[in-house]
């Protein structure tokens, strides 16, 4: 990942009131509370002893509970395109770290069981050559989560939240039900979390399933064709697609993404190349070109950012004549 995709002045909100409105992060400068402003306690001991290798983490063919973790990618023993499930009760028995956080989720302080996506992925037979973490939702949102950021950042899969399970959600205080697993990151406990540009992004609820990949596979349309040749300034722009916009948008083909953004790639494509203009103000306010648009307004990205962004995604589109 490249520095300035951490931007400083970025702060992370109070938990998401809804996924059409996911929650932005929030602009340099503008008076929203952080959501995690301590990492109070450590208290959960790791169940291993430092050094020691995590246990294994049991793979099932089948799906026994809707609170599977759904894992499928590089794994070692699974065929391409075939899914693994490990058990939420399996997941527990990895090390475990207990948070003290502040409006992470609900309303307030509360304590959260978490496993380290570091621990989790010790704990699997993943194949070499993967790089990245790809996290898929219920809803159709997704998030990435490449080597660099995982070590750095130390996100973690929340097991439960003030003692109590997915099978107990939603918690006291919230109105939607996060399960069956969020990933989170903490300011409390990695301070640069502060500085994440768009650190919602890294904070999705509705978690189901996992991949193990590398990422220039997953993003292979991005790297050759159209883009093999791309510029510094496109360049940047896939840094800010694949870590940002991918959480809704999908790119060409296969290539990974969440669904929640409706539109193909192409018209997004058509717009970058041919009306620039209205491409960066609809990322930056939507709502200020169609008042009932859904996605989320990012005024926080620079001019720079607008214009690798649009650079990068007009790659994709036909020139004019
Ligand atoms: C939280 C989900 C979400 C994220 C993140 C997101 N979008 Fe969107 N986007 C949408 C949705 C939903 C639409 C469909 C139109 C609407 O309801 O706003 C859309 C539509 C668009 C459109 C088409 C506008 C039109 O005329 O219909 C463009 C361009 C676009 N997004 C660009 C981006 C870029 C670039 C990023 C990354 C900086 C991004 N989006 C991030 C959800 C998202």
């Amino acid at each position: 990942m490249i520095a300035w995709f951490r931007q400083a002045g970025a702060v992370i909100p109070a938990g998401p009131p809804c996924r059409g409105a996911r929650p932005p992060a929030t602009p340099a400068g503008r008076a929203a509370k952080p959501g995690v402003l301590f990492l109070a306690l450590v208290l959960g001991l790791p169940s291993v002893l430092p050094g020691a290798q995590p246990p294994a983490l049991p793979l099932h063919a089948a799906r026994a509970s809707a609170l599977d973790l759904a894992l499928s990618g590089l794994l070692a023993g699974a065929e391409p395109g075939t899914t693994r499930y490990v058990r939420w009760a399996d997941l527990a028995r990895l090390p475990r770290t207990t948070l003290r956080l502040t409006a992470e989720f609900a309303p307030g302080e509360q304590e959260v069981t978490a496993v380290f996506l570091a621990d989790l992925w010790a704990a699997l037979p993943v194949r070499e050559g993967a790089d990245s973490l790809l996290a898929s939702c219920a809803d159709g949102y997704a998030a990435v989560y490449d080597a660099a950021f995982i070590r750095d950042y130390r996100p973690f899969l929340i097991l439960a939240i003030n003692g109590q399970g997915p099978e107990k959600w939603p918690p006291a205080g919230l109105r939607f039900n996060p399960g069956p697993y969020v990933i989170s990151v903490a300011a409390g406990l990695v301070p640069a979390v502060a500085q994440l540009m768009d650190a919602g992004h890294k904070r999705p609820w509705g978690v189901t399933t996992l991949e193990f990949a590398r990422l220039e596979d997953r993003f292979s349309a991005f790297f050759g064709g159209p883009w093999a040749g791309a510029g510094a300034v496109a360049r940047q722009g896939r840094e800010l697609w694949i870590h940002s916009c991918s959480s809704c948008h999908r790119g060409p083909g296969d290539t990974f993404g969440g669904t929640k953004g409706e539109r193909p790639f192409e018209l997004l494509a058509a717009q970058a190349r041919h009306a620039p203009d209205y491409f960066r103000r609809y990322i930056t306010a939507p709502k200020g070109l169609v008042p009932a648009a859904k996605m989320e307004a990012h005024p926080h990205y620079t001019g720079a950012q607008l214009a690798a962004l649009t650079a990068f995604v007009a790659l994709g589109a036909v020139p004019s004549p």
